[in-house]
């Protein structure tokens, strides 16, 4: 757990206030992704906007991952969504990063449903809600497009009978002290919560190859546990690409979180929802007057819709570039720059929304009847 300045906190359950993107790269033992890591990865394609713009900061081992990859080593992909209400578009970017990475780089990838991880870990969340969440949640990653050859869904509960064993082995290995530390357990905690981050830890060895895992931030805990006693199973220590937060509606400190939903954009809202939050409540870098802002122009760095635009929804940088000068020159105002974002993101919807529907007919193969999945349904251990 990482307690930053000014009652901000950051855990892979709760992230609160301003976060120090520099300071937790620092105290997480994190690498800012540099230039080097951005040419090499761009060798193999153009790179993602949330790559080349910086959305994805920080990294480990991603140098190393991508010179044994030049070597002829292959890695696979790892990542995840706990189910407990639907998915809102900060949850997008994790999933858009590891498109990129699959697309890219062909790569296995295994998604990871843990459906008891937000009841152990948070009051009032009972079990049914994962169980209610569930379908929706997995048909918005399927309509991204993941290869269904490549790509295993499975969901913790279901698939626990694979997965028990590697947990154990895992779960032998950390101490409560570590957790405790790590993750800021304390003896209030359930003992569920406690062996649950093992479970999060057995895909990290589905292979015996090195695992590149994108998530935010937050996620970090797990991986600073695992990459300490992956070496003693004999295999590589998980590389991670992180990413920042989305922020809320309401600025630009925090994240958009799905326990604060009048801060979110969510997957599934109305169109008119959508228009109506942003066009209400996004946050604004504009002055207080049109003639103010006329004079002194907007800060597109504070500015939610500017924010999103950058990070999800205007793919082509020249554009983006001609909407942040003429933002900051006061030339377009608050009210003009809302529009295009509302532009963008219902295009985006739309056709997500038509994605999804066609969805959840595909849900067997990334569960059971792919290549991969039928092979994983097999996986029982990884000491042979
Ligand atoms: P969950 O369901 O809380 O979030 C799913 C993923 O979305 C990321 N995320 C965000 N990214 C950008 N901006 C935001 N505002 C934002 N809010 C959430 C999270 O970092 C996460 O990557 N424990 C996990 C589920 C999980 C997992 C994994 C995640 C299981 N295995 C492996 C990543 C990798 C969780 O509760 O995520």
């Amino acid at each position: 757990m990482v307690l930053m300045p000014e009652e901000s906190k950051i855990t892979p359950w709760e992230v609160k206030g301003d976060i120090d993107y520099e300071r937790l790269v620092k105290d997480f033992g994190v690498r800012k992704i540099d230039d080097a890591v951005l040419k090499s990865l761009e060798t193999h394609g153009k790179l993602h906007h949330m790559l080349s713009r910086g959305f994805y900061f920080a990294h480990r081992d991603l140098d190393i991952l991508l010179k044994e990859h030049e070597q002829g080593k292959d890695f696979f992909l790892y990542t995840g969504r706990a189910p407990t209400g639907p998915m809102h578009i900060g949850h997008l970017t994790p999933f858009l990063c590891t498109k990129w990475f699959q697309d890219t780089f062909k790569a296995n990838l295994y998604i990871q449903i843990p459906d008891e991880e937000k009841f152990l870990a948070k009051k009032g969340v009972a079990l049914e809600t994962a169980d209610k969440w569930m379908t929706d949640n997995i048909c918005d990653i399927i309509a991204l497009g993941f290869d269904p050859d490549k790509t295993f869904i499975f969901q913790n509960r279901e698939f626990a009978q694979n997965m028990y064993t590697a947990a154990c082995r895992i779960a032998k290995k950390i101490t409560f002290s570590t957790v405790k530390s790590v993750f800021g357990f304390t003896n209030e905690t359930n003992i569920g919560h406690i062996f649950y981050p093992a479970m999060q830890m057995v895909p990290c060895f589905f292979e015996k190859k090195r695992c590149l895992i994108p998530a935010a931030i937050d996620q970090d805990p797990y991986w600073r546990v695992v990459r300490d006693v992956s070496e003693s199973f004999g295999f590589p220590k998980p590389a991670q690409i992180h990413s920042q937060f989305l922020p809320p509606l309401t600025g630009t400190a925090g994240k958009m979180s799905t326990s604060e939903q009048q801060h979110a954009v969510f997957l599934n809202d109305a169109a008119a929802d959508v228009k109506h939050k942003i066009m209400k409540y996004a946050f604004s870098g504009g002055r207080t007057t049109i003639e103010e802002h006329r004079a002194k122009g907007g800060n597109p760095d504070v500015d939610v819709s500017f924010q999103w635009l950058k990070i999800l929804f205007e793919n082509d940088d020249l554009e983006l570039k001609r909407i942040e000068a003429d933002y900051r020159s006061g030339k377009l105002l608050t009210g003009e720059l809302k529009l295009i974002l509302v532009e963008k993101m219902l295009a985006f919807l739309e056709q997500h929304q038509k994605a999804k529907n066609k969805a959840e007919k595909q849900i067997d193969k990334f569960k059971y009847k792919s290549k991969l999945a039928r092979k994983m349904w097999q996986w029982k251990d990884f000491v042979q």
